[in-house]
């Protein structure tokens, strides 16, 4: 299978960019459709679609759509979660820059179907560009009557703002970006069971919908093609269906976004970006800095699908598709992404704060020689007591990297410690100290 270009079929087209060149492609069709169906036949074509979110745990998205309140009591609130903080993902960024009217559809799209007036965009702050490109499209929908009141003669009214993040990871984890969009610290809040769901009480404790940017960008797709079409693209899979951006990067000749339909190989990903640069391939970390890091030999066998990569023991998690060769320390490669979590772990909770930073003080001593015999069981002691014990999944997304690569590479930390310096010769950038 080679590259299915939904998404990002137009990208490469500046005046995608303007709402003539959008419309010239279909652009605001699936809204034109939209707005004569029922509210809930929209929400049933996401269904039928089997979309998932893309933003990094793929849960079904038609739940989240049908679970705001049908009998409306109180505003709604549709958001996007565009803070792409992930090391390694940069596919929303993409999407926003050179395709942001399919975010504006998509969002009001949504709108429509969960009954909100008010839309917000968080993006992450360093995406300037992302976030003029989204001014102008969101400017150019206003004068249309695309966006504001009584869209297309509909009646339906739909509000969409743009917020900039201060550049924090934690603010891309939902709870934490519903607070700060409240101008509250960007701190996780407690989550079902405990506390109820988003599209209950979100935003203002006011039914809230949350999706990726990735995922609004598919829904225009859907309504205009059908949910049944979009669900036969990646048929072959067990659940994961439609297409699926991969932001390539590493140790490769032609690093970039590649959208492929989900079920095509890991491999054949590789192949696309130019295949392996530098030497030969050593391992992967297919879904984002802290998906579990694979084999050269089990980026032969994976295939790309939620359930799938799970027999790798990884994840597609938000794309972030990193190909490390044969000269790439993994202590180093490690080393660098728990530094990443524990500057980014908000500190609310101690499995989190704690452990993010006694493992990259740990991790700080085998780098510079000074590993001491038992560091890898205490290193293993700690992802186990970080994992599924922190308040956010920042935790579990710091100690998942370290635990895989002490799973799949033990002779590499063990080596360095025993001798104070790595097996393989260093990649300048990865030797690189902060
Ligand atoms: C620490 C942390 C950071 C996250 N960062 C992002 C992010 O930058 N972008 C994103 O879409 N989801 C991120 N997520 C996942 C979101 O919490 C949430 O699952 C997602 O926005 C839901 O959208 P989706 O259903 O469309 O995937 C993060 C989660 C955690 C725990």
């Amino acid at each position: 299978m080679a590259e299915r270009k939904l998404l990002l079929e137009h990208s490469h087209l500046p005046e995608y960019q303007t709402l003539d060149g959008y419309k010239s492609k279909d652009g605001y069709k699936a809204l034109g459709k939209a707005l004569k169906m029922d509210r809930q036949a929209v929400v049933d074509e996401v269904k039928a679609s089997g979309l998932r979110g893309r933003g990094g745990a793929g849960f079904p998205t038609w739940i989240k759509w049908n679970g705001l309140p049908k009998e409306k009591k109180s505003p709604h609130y549709v958001v996007c979660n565009a803070d792409e903080g992930e090391p390694g993902t940069f596919k929303d960024k993409q999407l926003m820059e050179q395709t942001p009217f399919l975010l504006v559809e998509g969002m009001t799209l949504a709108g429509y179907a969960t009954q909100s007036e008010q839309g917000y965009i968080y993006i992450r702050g360093e995406f300037i560009d992302a976030a003029r490109a989204l001014r102008k499209a969101i400017d150019q929908a206003y004068s249309a009557g695309l966006l504001g009141k009584n869209i297309m003669g509909s009646g339906f009214d739909f509000d969409l703002d743009i917020h900039l993040g201060a550049g924090s990871y934690e603010c891309g984890e939902e709870s934490a970006l519903m607070s700060s969009l409240m101008g509250e610290r960007g701190m996780p809040r407690l989550k079902f069971p405990h506390a109820p769901l988003p599209t209950i009480a979100g935003l203002w404790d006011r039914p809230t919908l949350i999706n990726n940017v990735e995922t609004y960008c598919c829904t225009p797709f859907i309504i205009n093609n059908g949910g049944e079409w979009y669900a036969s693209l990646g048929a072959s899979t067990k659940n994961s269906r439609g297409t699926k951006i991969f932001s390539v990067s590493g140790h490769v000749n032609k690093p970039g976004n590649y959208e492929i339909e989900f079920g095509t190989s890991l491999k054949k990903l590789l192949e696309m970006a130019g295949g392996v640069k530098g030497g030969k391939l050593k391992a992967c970390v297919p879904g984002g800095s802290s998906v579990p890091i694979i084999t050269a030999d089990d980026v032969d066998r994976a295939i790309l699908g939620y359930e799938e990569m799970s027999e790798v023991k990884s994840m597609v998690g938000s794309g972030g598709c990193m190909f490390l060769n044969e000269h790439t320390c993994i202590v180093t490669f490690i080393w660098r992404t728990a530094m990443f979590y524990a500057n980014e772990s908000c500190g609310k909770c101690t499995p989190c704060r704690e452990g993010t930073r006694w493992m990259l003080q740990i991790l700080d001593r085998i780098r510079v020689g000074n590993g001491q015999p038992g560091d890898v069981e205490l290193l293993k002691e700690i992802c186990s007591q970080i994992d599924g014990r922190s308040f956010c999944g920042l935790g579990d997304a710091a100690a998942w990297p370290v635990a895989a690569a002490l799973r799949v590479f033990p002779e590499e930390f063990e080596y360095y410690i025993a001798n104070g310096k790595s097996m393989v010769t260093t990649e300048p950038m990865l030797a690189m100290a902060p």
